[in-house]
């Protein structure tokens, strides 16, 4: 664990040649640790950088404020996305890692989607496990061909399906190349999102697009 950023995080420095970085957020309840290995294992050698959620419900951390269930602050999530866009630049610069490809669960999915349509240029692309729209009224973004893999399940009971196709829309329209699978499953992660993010990671990521450190 480090303090020395703007987030308590943890960084595993990457251990494969022209492995993209993996910017790795968790869920509500979550840290630092808890997608450490989902990240080895969903692109092998990355380098992973995890930060902690600075938000606490009930002492839970999270990457912004809801009012209720499926109800979010708005204005936290922009001004910690923000927040959050900042780490990941200065921690790029503190360990000398390209642009990353986020790893989201449930908030730490929501957070990332967020980042996108806010702060596009800090992320080469996506996977977005268990997401739901972040801001209902969000930026005119630009994502022009960054590609994003959504994975959502038939039986969430905490996102319907008509959410997470709106998320997909939205993120579609600003010119994202969005695959949105819809597994049959509720909230909880299961090996068929591990083989899909895998599968996605090796074919949907330019190199090019996430090895330059500009
Ligand atoms: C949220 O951001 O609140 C999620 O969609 C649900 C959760 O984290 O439990």
């Amino acid at each position: 664990m480090s303090n020395d950023l703007a987030f308590i995080h943890r960084f595993e420095p990457g251990k494969r040649r022209g492995a993209p970085p993996l910017l790795l957020l968790h869920g509500t309840g979550g840290n630092e640790n808890d997608l450490l290995q989902l990240g080895e294992m969903v692109s092998p050698g990355s380098a992973l950088l995890s930060p902690r959620g600075k938000v606490l419900e009930h002492g839970m951390p999270r990457f912004f404020r809801r009012l209720a269930e499926g109800v979010f602050d708005e204005d936290d999530v922009r001004q910690r996305a923000n927040e959050l866009a900042d780490f990941v630049e200065s921690a790029r610069a503190h360990y000398g890692i390209g642009t990353p490809v986020a790893l989201g669960y449930s908030n730490g999915a929501n957070i990332a989607a967020a980042m996108l349509l806010l702060r596009p240029q800090v992320l080469a692309g996506a996977i977005l496990l268990r997401a739901m729209v972040p801001l209902a009224r969000p930026p005119k973004a630009d994502l022009a061909g960054k590609p994003v893999l959504i994975s959502s399940g038939q039986r969430d009971p905490i996102i319907p399906a008509s959410n997470a196709a709106e998320l997909a829309a939205q993120l579609t329209r600003a010119g994202a190349n969005v695959r949105h699978s819809v597994l049959p499953t509720g909230h909880e992660l299961t090996q068929t999102d591990v083989t899909l993010a895998k599968e996605w990671m090796k074919t949907a990521l330019l190199p090019e697009a996430v090895t330059s450190s500009d």
